[in-house]
């Protein structure tokens, strides 16, 4: 079959490995893809919200199944486009996608179905937001209700950093449109889980566990990045966690999105907060985590295309989700001075080394080909993944796998799953 996929970042080098594992694939295209991709793919040059621009190719190229690997489409309605033109296509409606798309709409459903998450309140004014939070207790979060590059969210320690959050979001529109509804949430303090799931609708297949690291810095310190190495599983997500939130989490929000009349197909990616309280929903996102699926993906035994036809037919329950019993830690290696300023252009050296390299996966994020040569073009340049029989041995087996590859101004934190 051939199989389009969607989005140019590490997740979809990942989807596009696991996709390329299965014996009943003969093709793949990834729009726009890159470097990385092309190893794999053939990378055409449609962007990821040329709507009908992709219809047009996958009917053009008979494509038999499209997966879309990025927000921004899928909270577009790029899903609706393709089954509109009679074409199969794994990922959520829009109507669907809203459960990303739209901070205030997640933390209705959560509260009228007694899913567990932070206290809110939302406001679409400036002024009622202020009124607000003259009488908060501190530290607060404010959000911006729409897409923002996962960068919408503020933890403010005083009242002036949330006056001028409230300044920023709503009225500076640093986020545009994303700031016009904002939700004012309580703070949260524990470890964060990154649990992804597959969904068709009615029935959930939870995958195994993973954590980001998200800011730029060692410790923790620095400025919030797209994510700078994952691990998985996460020691954290124990038995008794995961009891609780199939009880009160997963179930619970394909049910309620399905008695919303926004029936949920494809990838819910859970973002967990474990509290004192018990676990508890920071997010949801509609989509493989990035660079979470770097380290989830090559852990799953499953033919992926099984479990993408499965959700798109409705017939989960008949799947039993498979994950090896081992670790994987993805490093990502950036350009130095990401995410505020940086340089491309420069030549990466080492790549061809990851060949046939069993249980070693170097997965492209910011990269392109100039004169035959592959070169950094983006402040996350790649992600250094490698298994482990546990995550100590991941660990170590990942920094060492970094080293094999070389282009100047290379940077990566030393301390991606180091407290485990
Ligand atoms: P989100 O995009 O909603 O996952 O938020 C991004 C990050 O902000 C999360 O990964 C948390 O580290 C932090 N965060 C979000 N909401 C809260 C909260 N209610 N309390 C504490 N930290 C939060
Ligand atoms: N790694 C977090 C995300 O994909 O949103």
């Amino acid at each position: 079959m051939k199989v389009l996929i969607v989005g140019s970042g590490g997740r979809e080098h990942a989807i596009a490995a696991a996709v390329a594992k299965s014996p009943k694939v003969d093709k793949i295209y990834c729009a726009p893809g890159n470097a990385g991709i092309g190893q794999i793919a053939e990378c055409v040059d449609i962007g990821a919200m040329e709507y009908d621009c992709l219809v047009d190719f996958a009917k053009e190229k008979e494509i038999d199944l499209t997966v879309v690997g990025m927000d921004d489409p899928l909270v577009g309605g790029i899903v609706d486009k393709f089954e509109e033109a009679g074409l199969r296509v794994f990922g959520p409606r829009k109507n669907a996608a809203i459960l990303e798309g739209s901070k205030a709409f997640s933390k209705d459903l959560m509260k009228k179905y007694n899913i567990p998450t932070a206290g809110y309140e939302k406001f679409d004014s400036p002024e009622a937001a202020m009124e607000y939070l003259e009488t908060s207790k501190y530290p607060i979060v404010l959000k911006a209700d729409g897409l923002a590059l996962g960068k919408g969210v503020l933890i403010c320690e005083t009242k002036e950093q949330a006056m001028d959050g409230v300044k920023e979001l709503m009225l500076d529109k640093k986020f545009g449109d994303a700031g016009n509804t904002i939700v004012v949430e309580e703070f949260m303090t524990g470890r964060e889980v990154s649990v992804l799931s597959y969904v068709d609708g009615k029935t959930i297949k939870i995958m195994t566990s993973a954590q980001d690291h998200k800011r730029a810095k060692d410790g923790d310190q620095g400025l919030n990045t797209g994510g700078m190495g994952t691990f998985s599983p996460s020691p954290y997500y124990t038995e008794d966690v995961d009891e609780f939130c199939q009880k009160y989490i997963y179930q619970p929000t394909v049910d309620a999105m399905a008695a919303e009349g926004r029936p949920f197909t494809g990838i819910i990616f859970f973002g967990l907060m474990l509290t004192d309280d018990g676990p508890k929903v920071l997010e949801y996102n509609a989509r493989f985590g990035d660079p979470e699926a770097q380290v989830v993906l090559p852990r799953m035994k499953n033919d992926i295309i099984d479990v993408f036809e499965a959700c798109i037919d409705g017939k989960l329950d008949d799947i039993v989700l498979e994950f090896e019993d081992n670790a994987a830690v993805c490093v990502v290696l950036a350009s130095d001075g990401y995410p505020v300023s940086y340089e491309k252009g420069f030549e990466i050296k080492g790549l061809e080394q990851f060949e046939d390299k069993d249980g070693y996966y170097v997965f492209h994020a910011g990269t392109a080909l100039k004169d035959g040569k592959i070169v950094t073009n983006g402040g996350r340049v790649l992600g250094v993944t490698a298994k482990g029989d546990d995550l100590h041995q991941a660990r170590a087996n990942a920094y060492e796998a970094t080293k094999l590859i070389d282009f100047d101004n290379k940077y990566m934190r030393t301390d991606i799953g180091k407290e485990l």
